[in-house]
């Protein structure tokens, strides 16, 4: 990414900041146990204002004066933790890089945030981590309610980023979108390679393996999130990760996974059938959510709302149900009731980007969101029969089906980044064999 476009970001989000300063501090470092710690991951808020993806960092954005300030705080460097973790930026080498107007060591944090936050009056930052800067931020708090007696003005509220933050986010630049079609492009050719890795007696485990080692030699960071491999009735488990069961014949394997690219995710779900051809009763339920999914995706367009899209996979989902004998009675009161829920408990879509379930509404001041291009989400109908739940019809207990697709709302439409990946029975069975 060039430095401009983080540069632009910064003009454009100042435009909504008068009168505040916005601290990001990186995301921490996630420890794996005692003290091993996992890969780090950037954090999404402070790369996209900033570029900067190094643990420790703190940036302070102010909007005001002529073209306002981009303040960094950096780790130091020091020879000693940089034999063990890698070299560290010194100050001016990372002013360089950013952009900054001014970089200082972390270790400098209590003599320079106090004064850059005084000047704001209010403070956008999130609380909750119980940092040393979140005590910095609360300080300054305190300062200016004291100093207001003798005329001093300072910050009187802390507001989250996100309210900002989040409405920007939501639709993706042409950079943004080149990112992501190369993390869909990368998560098609991985599951391209991994439906001949599929047959009986393979392990969940194996076909991650396959998935996140297809991710990895395409350059991509990993997975966007754990690989989800359930097979059987662990297909109907929504977030099954454990991955630890061997696939068996005449069962289906649900695979939810995606690439991480320059931070950017894609999101797909397949499922298929472990001997290479779908059975009746499994067919029954994949070409409803098959017709569930096209009929979302066609729904698609710059003015058409997000529950739109919702609404008409889940009437399909109904409708399938329905003449399958599953679901009785009026459709409007099943809606209404929520009496599909049991086998489709999760909505249509989400939102796709530096995060997986990507920050952004689904609704604004007049209801459900519309659609402008530029926006990019999921369509993810699903069917899950668990054998645990009483309304679970025998016939299709342990069947758990689920089609997602990355869809990228275009100026006249959509395109569907992830279409390469088959999806048609035929067409998997063709591609198993
Ligand atoms: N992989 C999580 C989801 O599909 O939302
Ligand atoms: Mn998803
Ligand atoms: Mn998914």
């Amino acid at each position: 990414f060039s430095q401009e476009i983080f540069c632009a970001r910064r003009k454009k989000i100042f435009e909504n900041m008068e009168g505040s300063v916005m601290v990001l501090p990186a995301a921490p470092v996630s420890m794996k146990s005692r003290d091993a710690e996992f890969r780090y991951r950037a954090d999404s808020e402070l790369f996209y204002l900033t570029g900067v993806v190094d643990p420790g960092s703190i940036a302070v954005l102010n909007p005001n004066g002529d073209s306002g300030s981009f303040v960094l705080f950096i780790q130091p460097r020091d020879e000693e933790k940089e034999r063990w973790d890698g070299k560290r930026l010194g100050l001016d080498e990372a002013k360089d890089i950013f952009c900054a107007d001014e970089v200082y060591s972390l270790a400098d944090l209590e003599k320079y945030l106090p004064q850059l936050l005084s000047p704001a009056e209010t403070i956008f930052f999130r609380l909750g981590s119980g940092s040393r800067v979140e005590q910095l931020v609360i300080q300054s708090l305190a300062t200016a309610r004291i100093g207001r007696s003798r005329r001093i003005l300072g910050p009187q509220s802390v507001a989250d980023p996100g309210m900002v933050l989040d409405p920007m986010r939501i639709v993706k630049d042409p950079e943004e979108v080149d990112r992501m079609r190369q993390a869909a492009i990368v998560t098609v050719q991985a599951y391209q390679e991994m439906f001949s890795a599929i047959r009986p007696g393979v392990g969940e485990w194996e076909i991650e393996a396959v998935l996140d080692s297809e991710f990895r030699k395409r350059g991509a960071w990993g997975p966007a999130y754990t690989t989800i491999v359930g097979s059987g009735s662990n297909s109907t488990i929504l977030h099954y990760v454990s991955n630890n069961c061997t696939l068996k014949n005449g069962d289906l394997v649900l695979v939810d996974a995606g690439a991480e690219v320059d931070l950017y995710n894609a999101d797909i779900t397949r499922t298929l059938p472990i001997s290479g051809r779908f059975s009746d009763r499994q067919n029954d339920i994949y070409e409803i959510v098959l017709c569930a999914n096209r009929e979302a995706i066609e729904t698609i367009r710059p003015g058409v709302s997000v529950d739109q899209i919702h609404l008409n996979s889940l009437d399909v989902l109904i409708q399938g149900l329905m003449e399958l004998g599953i679901l009785k009675g009026d459709k409007d009161k099943i809606i209404e009731d929520e009496i599909y829920k049991p086998f489709f408990p999760h909505q249509t879509s989400h939102w796709l980007g530096l995060d997986v379930h990507d920050i952004g509404s689904y609704t604004d001041k007049i209801g459900s969101k519309i659609l402008k291009p530029g926006m990019l989400f999921t369509v993810e109908p699903g069917l899950y029969f668990n054998n645990q739940n009483s309304s679970t019809p025998q016939k299709y207990a342990g069947i758990g089906i689920r089609i997602e697709d990355d869809i990228l709302v275009t100026d006249t439409g959509h395109q569907n980044l992830t279409a390469k990946l088959p999806v048609n029975p035929s067409d998997i069975e063709h591609l198993m064999l």
